[in-house]
């Protein structure tokens, strides 16, 4: 299985998640922008940890990596049941998760062997890049020329297998030429907009403006952004879609002010299983996050912290919702039966 990464486009430079035969390579997206370090992992436990401590973090990238730990698990002789049931607890939001190691494990049932479950993870890596190619190019068109467009989270290469979801259709709108203006919230509390995606578009060339978080409304208001594109962790049967924490809050401001909002994501990320977004088990994480930034405490002694890191917006706040399998305006229930309750082509 080769470890070397796909030909790169151009604005596409980064590869977080790299196979190496016996060991998987992740960049370790904490120490981010400071410093470029990778974590190498052996076996499934490993892997397991590594989506936890959100050393890789994003919906296909934690699925993607979750795959390759059930073949490191199999090259190992490790227990497989064992070894799914650790990555499948690593975070409870996600549903990528769940659908590659569901997919790893339909493998098993059929007797493959490690290399046939590694050709299997790494099917399942290169779809999810031709799939946000495709996402990038769609998501692009619906874009007008000299639009703005603001971003939260880490939606790109650093997510993803390659390219990105929202950040793919930044990416193919600023190749493109349509998009004049980038804006990234900073995404409190754990600042993947203001450490990874910022990191992104520096290192591939897209200029790119932060905000905080609560800067979002002003900026909407002020007519300086056309599109607010987000990412998904999962997508329930009837369009509500959890992601970031705080993209619910760009929602509501988005519609208030005439802002088209899109949200990009595989079909991997769809999750027809989930009736609603009220079903979607939001993570919740340490206090620490709140408390203190960069190992400084920021608030009093006894201060409680509510640290949830994810949200649902609701479906009817969401304008399109852009899948390699196409784009759907004001994305309900039946339009998602209809492209999703089908076997995908692969
Ligand atoms: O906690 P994270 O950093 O894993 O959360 C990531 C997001 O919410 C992303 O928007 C989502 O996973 C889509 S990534 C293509």
């Amino acid at each position: 299985m080769s470890a070397v990464p796909q030909p790169l486009s151009d604005h596409d430079s980064v590869r977080a998640v790299q196979w190496q035969r016996d060991r998987l390579r992740l960049l370790d997206q904490r120490q981010l922008p400071q410093a470029e370090a990778w974590v190498e992992c052996r076996d499934a436990g490993e892997v397991a940890q590594a989506i936890g401590d959100l050393v890789v973090r994003g919906a296909p990238a934690i699925g993607i990596a979750a795959a390759w730990g059930v073949v490191l698990a199999a090259q190992r002789g490790d227990a497989i049941a064992q070894a799914v049931q650790a990555l499948r607890a690593a975070r409870p939001t996600a549903v990528n998760l769940m659908a590659a190691l569901e997919r790893m494990q339909a493998c098993v049932a059929a007797g493959a062997d490690a290399s046939a479950l590694a050709h299997e993870a790494q099917a399942l890596q290169d779809e999810d890049l031709a799939a946000n190619r495709a996402m990038g190019a769609m998501g692009a068109a619906l874009i007008a020329p000299g639009s703005g467009v603001l971003t939260h989270c880490n939606t790109g290469s650093l997510a993803t297998a390659g390219f990105g979801t929202a950040l793919g259709v930044i990416r193919a709108g600023y190749a493109a030429g349509v998009i004049a203006r980038v804006y990234a919230d900073e995404t409190r509390p754990w600042l993947q907009g203001a450490r990874l995606t910022m990191w992104e578009l520096a290192r591939d060339g897209i200029p790119a403006t932060l905000i905080a978080d609560s800067a979002a409304a002003y900026l909407l208001h002020s007519g300086q952004v056309q599109w607010a594109v987000v990412g998904a962790d999962r997508i329930a049967a009837n369009g509500d879609t959890a992601n970031k924490i705080g993209t619910y809050q760009l929602a509501i401001a988005a519609r208030h002010h005439g802002v088209k909002f899109m949200v990009v994501a595989p079909s991997t990320t769809v999750d027809l299983a989930t009736p609603t977004g009220a079903s979607i088990e939001i993570e919740l994480r340490g206090p620490d996050e709140l408390l203190g930034y960069a190992g400084q405490r920021t608030t009093v002694a006894g201060t409680r912290a509510w640290n949830p890191v994810f949200d649902v917006t609701p479906h009817d706040l969401i304008d399109v919702l852009v899948t390699e399998r196409g784009v759907i305006a004001r994305p309900n229930g039946a339009a998602l039966h209809a492209v999703f309750a089908r076997p995908a082509r692969r």
